[in-house]
């Protein structure tokens, strides 16, 4: 692993950004968020590109980024009220989405610089203490993200956390993708597949109502291949919510244990494809409906609303409020693993 000086924050911290480099692809992590700042790509000629959107500088991603790349947690998506109960305890977290609490409040994972474990040129183990109380969550947690490239233009991402007192946690990655290149305009030209039958309505503030819909006959449907935008303007209550999509879909139970295919996103104007597997119970697709043209990337072009689109593997929003959702607890003893798997190709 190549280890170089990414430069300091606000706070006189220093960040490292650490390169990957095996399986055909190219990456850069910072230790600041965990973040995936950089992930090249061949496509069907086999030329590289940078296909996930990002910040200039360091100073952008501590103050203005919309969680691009990065780790997000204690709990990934929303927290209605900022509220839940925890064996009879209620715990009150930060507020910093409207009502709700959102990617772990005011200060989550994204915003401290993690630990490099261990590294070598396929892989690196970042990880940090998150102290018990920290944004309201209760228990310390032990928390460690690990970035590896496989075979097949694979970057798995695997996470381990441990708590001394029972928690909730949801853990992701926020990369915005656009496999033409990031900068290049908009996604909204991708097609999309994803394997679940029913998704996740929400009320006025992206909350979850705790139904479970089937897309059958909505613009939620993404059994088959689907242009993301092809019913993106579609006078769906749903989609006017989030101005776009930005909801949790019920991902297809496994037949076996471990990762199993979640989402196929396909460029055809480079031919590249990523698919993403995961052991998660969910997924957030958000099609970058908040990009508005305010925040410049790496190339020196602005990002406009759909130029990105977010495929959030998670467990579902607000599961701590919602007792038939599947369970976020975690308690002391236990282990908390989960892996997601992105696997490149460009057939063509
Ligand atoms: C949320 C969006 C939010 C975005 C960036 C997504 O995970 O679902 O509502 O705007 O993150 O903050």
């Amino acid at each position: 692993m190549q280890a170089e000086h990414a430069g300091l924050l606000d706070s006189g911290e220093p960040v490292q950004r650490l390169v990957l480099e095996a399986a055909g692809l190219r990456v850069a992590v910072l230790t600041y968020g965990g973040i995936l700042e950089r992930l090249e790509v061949p496509d069907r000629a086999g030329r590289m590109d940078n296909v996930v959107l990002g910040l200039g500088s360091l100073a952008a991603y501590s103050r203005v980024s919309p969680y691009f790349g990065a780790i997000v947690g204690r709990y990934a998506n929303r927290i209605a009220g900022g509220r839940f109960t925890l064996d009879g305890r209620e715990h009150r977290l930060a507020c910093n989405n409207g009502p709700n609490s959102l990617h772990g409040g005011n200060r989550g994972f994204d915003k401290h610089v993690w630990h490099v474990d261990d590294g070598d040129r396929r892989q690196v183990q970042l990880s940090r203490i998150s102290p018990d109380g920290e944004e309201g969550y209760p228990g310390t947690l032990q928390v460690s993200v690990r970035y590896a490239l496989e075979a097949d233009r694979t970057l798995r991402i695997s996470y381990r956390a441990e708590t001394d007192r029972p928690t909730v946690l949801n853990l992701s990655n926020h990369s915005y993708w656009n496999l033409s290149g990031e900068g290049s305009g908009t996604a909204l030209d991708h097609e999309l597949e994803i394997a679940a039958d029913r998704f996740c309505p929400v009320d006025s503030t992206a909350i979850p109502t705790g139904e479970l819909r089937p897309v059958e006959g909505t613009p939620f449907d993404f059994r088959r291949p689907t242009r993301i935008g092809a019913r993106l303007r579609a006078a769906d209550p749903q989609l006017l919510v989030g101005r776009g999509y930005d909801h949790n879909w019920a991902l297809r139970d496994p037949v076996t244990p471990g990762p199993r295919l979640a989402a196929r996103l396909r460029d055809p104007a480079s031919g590249r494809v990523l698919e993403v597997l995961t052991d998660q119970p969910g997924l957030q697709f958000y099609s970058g409906n908040f990009l508005d043209g305010s925040l410049v990337g790496p190339g020196g072009r602005t990002y406009r609303q759909g130029d990105g689109l977010a495929l959030e593997t998670q467990h579902f929003p607000d599961s701590p409020n919602h007792p038939h959702f599947p369970s976020t607890v975690l308690r002391p003893g236990e282990t908390f693993r989960s892996s997601t798997l992105l696997r490149f190709s460009a057939p063509g």
